[in-house]
């Protein structure tokens, strides 16, 4: 069954093709490499002994988003992963994140319904919560305005979404991760953040391999265990693996309604001192940290309540704190080792 996978070169999107592949399904990428490498392609041939067909388009132009499902006519189910994701950099440059990351879900929910194409995924956010009134989130917790103009583009994909499944025969489950982290255990995928991370986890291990002089942390005055904002941080490969049974839901015609959310978290918080130490223990090193000032538009704590995935979506996180720093750390050396050679 031949599944489109949109933004399947970046770092969610490569885990859940080597998921998919592995789980049997055959998967085409579309991504126009914005913020990843072609190289992928071949890492994940290695990992699963299949190249997955590639197609470099940009979504966000009509045509193009077009061309692949002309290209092959019988896609069953599109995952849909390509955005702009930098929270910082749409708040500089927001018509850029609109015009990509609006235009690519028009254009491609257009193309669906041209081609007959009834099943999406969607990558949303916990974003859309901001700072929830009462934790652990829900997926009833009501959404608040957007921090950012990135954070927008979810809040309104997942407005499309729900309009457009509303008015037809599209079928769509929106999936609203937490904080991603972690690479593959083979270390031969994983993030590749352009520039200076903006992201807790690379900017650890980025400072531990001396490519960074000093993590600084964003505040200590938090309401929080130790005064460090706290996260749901959730393993790539759990997150990868949920896309996969979710997809299976709607092939399978498991929905109880043909627009659903699930939270995709642990429904466990973790401070920013705690994830320090997790990755202190795992690499056996000492990092070079100091505070700073709160970081404007940061919430002071957040994380999932799990239970409607764990019950009905039939999926749970497992990997723990530990083995998620692990795996970053094994892939920073890895690119470390890559970066050495070339
Ligand atoms: P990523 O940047 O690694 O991957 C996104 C991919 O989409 C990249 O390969 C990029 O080249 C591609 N892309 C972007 N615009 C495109 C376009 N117009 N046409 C074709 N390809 C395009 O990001 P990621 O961390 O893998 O995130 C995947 C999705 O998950 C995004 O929608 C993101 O908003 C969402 N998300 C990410 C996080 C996170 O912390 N990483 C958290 C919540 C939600
Ligand atoms: C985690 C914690 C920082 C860097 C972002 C997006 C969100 C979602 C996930 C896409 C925070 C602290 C970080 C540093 C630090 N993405 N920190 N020093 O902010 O929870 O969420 O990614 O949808 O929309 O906003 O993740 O990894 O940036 O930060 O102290 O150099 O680490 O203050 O408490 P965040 P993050």
């Amino acid at each position: 069954m031949k599944i489109l996978v949109t933004g399947g070169t970046g770092y969610i999107g490569s885990h859940t093709v080597v998921e998919l592949q592995q789980a049997g399904y055959e998967v085409i990428i579309a991504d126009n490499l914005i913020n990843s490498e072609a190289s992928v392609v071949d890492a994940i041939g290695r990992i699963t002994g299949i190249i997955p067909v590639f197609e470099e388009v940009d979504l966000a132009d009509p045509g193009q988003a077009d061309s692949v499902f002309q290209k092959h006519t019988d896609i069953k189910a599109v995952i849909h992963f390509a955005a702009l994701k930098a929270v910082g950099d749409s708040v500089e440059r927001p018509l850029e994140y609109y015009r990509n990351n609006i235009f690519s879900l028009i254009n491609l929910l257009s193309s669906m319904s041209r081609h007959g194409v009834k099943h999406i995924v969607f990558s949303s956010s916990c974003t859309v919560y901001g700072q929830p009134d009462t934790l652990p989130v829900k997926e009833s917790t009501a959404r608040k305005d957007a921090e950012s103009p990135y954070g927008n583009t979810k809040k309104i994909a997942e407005d499309i979404l729900e309009d457009e499944v509303r008015a037809g025969s599209l079928r769509c489950i929106a999936l609203r991760y937490f904080n991603p982290i972690g690479a593959h255990p083979t270390a031969m995928i994983g993030e590749l953040p352009l520039g200076v991370p903006d992201n807790l986890v690379p900017y650890i291990t980025q400072t531990a391999i001396g490519k960074r002089e000093r993590l600084m942390i964003f505040g200590n005055d938090y309401e929080t265990k130790d005064g460090t904002p706290v996260r749901d941080y959730i393993h790539v490969v759990d997150l990868a693996q949920a896309h996969v049974v979710a997809l299976k839901r709607m092939l399978e015609d498991k929905q109880i309604s043909p627009w659903e959310i699930f939270n995709l978290g642990t429904g466990n918080g973790f401070s920013v001192l705690e994830v320090i130490n997790s990755f202190e223990k795992v690499s056996d090193m000492k990092l070079n940290y100091a505070f700073t000032d709160r970081r404007q538009g940061d919430i002071e704590k957040v994380w999932a309540d799990t239970e409607y995935a764990n019950q009905e979506l039939g999926w749970k996180a497992e990997r723990d704190l530990d083995e998620m720093m692990r795996s970053a750390w094994d892939w920073e050396l890895a690119l470390n080792d890559r970066n050495k050679k070339n």
